[in-house]
């Protein structure tokens, strides 16, 4: 491969991301230019509306309306498929790798629902995919995981992923603000997908959760695979309910291997995280993730997790590596090689049973308050072997009801869906309980 002489990096999407790109290669171009020693061409761009007043110029003659002649343009050394979703973007990442192009993508719906493709078409096509933005912003945790960490395995891996959701839930507890103004802000902001209910209902933490086990486990879990839960039922009661006993409310990615069983468990919740611990503490759109590995002990990352300039400074990062890549053919190992060899070999990894997944676990339960419901709630709980440890009662929303606060001991993930089912039978109980994980892990 003979060496170019000027990088032509090709935009196909130009929103929050790819405006920041813009902004900060433009930017600070200089230095970029001359820590690589390369000369960087920002040389064509595809938006759907190129009218759209923006916050960078974008010269005319540069703009089209055509992702794929990006993609496919001769010309293009480097593709950034920043257009998000798992449709087009899919068809533009396929066709540069077809052509022995390096994709650049902060997409992590479509690393998740389509990794095994895309890796399969860039070792056929010759092409490269790189993906730090697609995981916690500006956090470089994927280099972490498979360059920093290349000695461990990972027995745990939990975190903050959601910028959003960590943004709402800090808002709401630190001013009292709605759920709804709040997730309005976070939009406003930038922090929020196009569609936003893949944030707040924690699709996008799953999908980034399934990019990090398949970087530390060398397997895909598909999102119908994990427990995933969002954030949308958690109300003031519950976050001053939390803070009452000792917890802040996150929503977390939880990456469980055990190398006795070789069982992997993926889950993603709202979780009562004990506020001694570090990521109880990581606030606002703030991403925080600890990895333990059985070398390195237990290593932790935090850092604007969602954002222009966060997740720009990521993908800058990846081009980064990609002009690197031209310039000196030093080549990067293919991604799904380098997660199967990692993970020590992907044969025979299982998902983790129900019934081995456990933790303590926090009701709300609002309820008819009258005589024998807490009996009957109890009675439901130990037909279900959960064993209450704390029940608060509290001021009712009307004039016969109440709000129950309980928490359990440590159960696990059949026995209280088990409850749940059972308690949802009970005539005294109203609606569906609000079930929270308890997270008492060590760091
Ligand atoms: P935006 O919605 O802000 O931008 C999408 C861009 O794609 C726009 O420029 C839009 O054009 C363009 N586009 C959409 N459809 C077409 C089409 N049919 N033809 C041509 N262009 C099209 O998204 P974001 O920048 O927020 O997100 C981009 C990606 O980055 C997503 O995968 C997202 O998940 C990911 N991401 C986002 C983060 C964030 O904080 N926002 C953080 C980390 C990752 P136009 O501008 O004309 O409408
Ligand atoms: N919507 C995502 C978030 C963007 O809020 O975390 C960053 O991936």
């Amino acid at each position: 491969m003979s060496k170019p002489s000027v990088i032509n990096i090709g935009f196909c999407g130009l929103g929050t991301v790819g405006q920041g790109v813009w902004k900060h290669l433009s930017g600070n171009r200089a230095l970029l230019e001359a820590r690589l020693g390369s000369k960087l061409e920002l040389y064509r761009v595809a938006v759907r509306h190129p009218a759209k007043a923006r916050g960078v110029k974008i010269p005319a003659g540069k703009l089209t309306t055509d992702p794929l002649a990006v993609a496919t343009d001769p010309a293009v050394h480097i593709v950034c498929e920043l257009i998000g979703g798992t449709t087009l973007a899919r068809d533009v990442t396929l066709a540069a790798l077809a052509q022995g192009k390096i994709v650049v993508s902060a997409n992590k719906a479509l690393l998740c629902g389509f990794g095994a493709e895309i890796f399969a078409a860039a070792r056929k096509g010759g092409g490269h995919y790189f993906f730090e933005a697609s995981v916690a912003g500006g956090i470089p945790i994927i280099k972490a995981l498979r360059e920093g960490l290349i000695a461990n395995r990972f027995g745990r891996i939990y975190g903050i992923l959601n910028g959003t959701c960590n943004y709402i839930l800090t808002r709401m507890e630190r001013e009292g603000i709605s759920y709804a103004d709040a997730l309005a802000e976070a939009k406003r902001l930038g922090y929020a997908e196009a569609d936003e209910s893949l944030d707040v209902q924690g699709w996008d933490t799953a999908h980034k959760a399934a990019i990090l086990a398949f970087l530390a486990h060398g397997v895909w879990v598909k999102t119908d695979q994990m427990l995933v839960e969002g954030i949308t039922r958690i109300t003031q009661t519950d976050i001053v309910h939390a803070a009452q006993l000792g917890y802040g409310i996150k929503l977390l990615a939880v990456i469980t291997r055990n190398f006795e069983t070789n069982q992997l468990f993926v889950r993603v919740h709202p979780t009562l995280l004990p506020r001694r611990l570090v990521l109880a503490s990581v606030d606002g759109v703030f991403n925080g993730i600890a990895v333990t590995g059985d070398v390195a002990g237990t290593t932790l990352y935090i850092g604007c997790g969602a954002g222009q300039d966060a997740t720009a400074s990521a993908v800058i990062g990846d081009i980064a590596d990609a002009v690197t890549l031209l310039t000196s053919g030093k080549s990067v190992v293919v991604p799904d090689e380098a997660a199967a060899i990692h993970a020590g070999g992907r044969q025979g990894v299982q998902l983790a049973p129900l019934e081995s997944v456990g933790s303590r676990y926090y009701l709300r339960l609002e309820v008819r308050d009258q005589p024998g419901v807490l009996a009957q709630i109890a009675t439901v709980m130990a037909r279900n072997r959960v064993s209450i440890e704390s029940v608060i009662q509290r001021g009712n929303r009307g004039p016969e009801t109440a709000t129950l606060i309980l928490t359990t001991h440590q159960s696990n993930e059949q026995a209280i869906r088990a409850t749940l089912a059972g308690l949802a039978q009970l005539d005294s109980v109203l609606e569906a309980p609000l079930l929270l994980r308890i997270g008492d892990f060590d760091e």
